[in-house]
């Protein structure tokens, strides 16, 4: 079985999303290996994004995801991250389709309320850097 990494972010915590994302991860047939509630820091966000540290939103990107708490959350399925993927929807919130969990609840290309993992590899490394083999059951 496969892993993901996802995570509701500042807004969509704030907005009250994340019993709304849990619900439709569990009603999909996921189950929860790990989850907990955190203020991101600085180092933890550049290392997180760190893939994007070049880009001209890197910046707005790191003061978003360290303005507020998130969620942390490891879900464990068949092709989880595709699937999760799929779920969260594009990017740009704008272009999500709806029935996915941007295109349901954010019109925003940066507060796009869900963070997913884009391959196994990042998956695991993500999940390396939020959670201690300890805290996943
Ligand atoms: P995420 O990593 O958060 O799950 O989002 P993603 O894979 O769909 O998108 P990615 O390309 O990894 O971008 C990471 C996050 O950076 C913000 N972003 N802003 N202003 C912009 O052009 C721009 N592009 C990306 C978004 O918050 C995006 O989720
Ligand atoms: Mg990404």
């Amino acid at each position: 079985m496969e892993r993901t990494f996802i995570m509701v972010k500042p807004n969509g915590v704030a907005r009250g999303l994340v019993g709304e994302v849990i619900a439709r991860f569990e009603r999909r047939g996921f189950v929860l290996r790990g989850i907990k509630a955190l203020r991101i820091d600085r180092e933890l966000a550049a290392r997180h994004y760190a893939e994007h540290v070049d880009k001209p939103f890197f910046e707005g990107l790191v003061a978003f995801i360290t303005s507020a708490p998130v969620v942390a959350m490891v879900w464990e399925g068949r092709e989880a991250v595709t699937v999760a993927r799929a779920m969260m929807g594009a990017t740009d919130s704008a272009q999500a389709a709806p029935g996915t969990i941007r295109g349901d609840f954010s019109l925003s290309k940066e507060e796009n309320v869900v963070h997913g993992s884009d391959s196994p590899e990042s998956a695991a490394r993500e999940i390396g850097l939020f959670f201690d083999e300890a805290e996943l059951v």
